[in-house]
């Protein structure tokens, strides 16, 4: 088990864009596995390569209560979407900070599995949103870039002033 280190905001590196993976080799298992690891201590629901500083098209994801459905994209495309939902979003790069974002209600996904095949899969509801989010951070999107100038302006605030305020240890 190795845990890596999540970039968080302003950090530029964010706004890397993910290159495709040509071959799942045994590093991008590794990555992908390291990467659950990292998520499930968080905690956190998802995690894309661009937020532990790796910018290949790689996203891992475990919606169930009990974290033992874990979920792995590889170069993961939206090929249809449809309809629109707002949830609340909040993010490991962006701790602290949650924001409604509108998004497709239902999308088509295709990607690769660990085993380099093309899969299909049908989304919508939450897991649509975490795809969606995933994938933003692939492009070097982070949700607060859907809010309004105003909005977003407030979350970094309450962001920088937040962490101004950890106290400071003294031992
Ligand atoms: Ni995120």
């Amino acid at each position: 088990m190795a845990l890596l280190n999540i970039l968080t905001i302003p950090d530029n590196r964010l706004k890397t864009v993910a290159k495709p993976i040509e071959q799942v080799t045994d590093n991008i298992k590794k990555l992908a596995s390291d990467m659950l690891d990292t998520m499930y201590a968080a905690p956190g629901i998802g995690l894309a390569a661009t937020q532990v500083d790796q910018h290949v098209q790689l996203v891992v994801m475990d919606l169930s209560e009990e974290k033992n459905q874990p979920m792995v994209f590889i170069n993961p495309k939206i090929t249809a979407r449809s309809g629109e939902q707002i949830h609340e979003e909040g993010c490991l790069s962006v701790p602290g900070i949650y924001a409604d974002v509108k998004r497709a209600e239902e999308i088509t996904l295709e990607y690769l599995d660990l085993n380099g095949q093309q899969q299909t899969l049908n989304a919508d509801g939450l897991l649509a949103v975490c795809i969606q989010h995933e994938i933003d951070h692939l492009k070097g999107i982070v949700f607060l870039d859907h809010l309004s100038v105003l909005k977003r302006k407030m979350a970094i605030k309450k962001l920088t002033k937040a962490a101004e305020t950890v106290p400071v240890k003294v031992d």
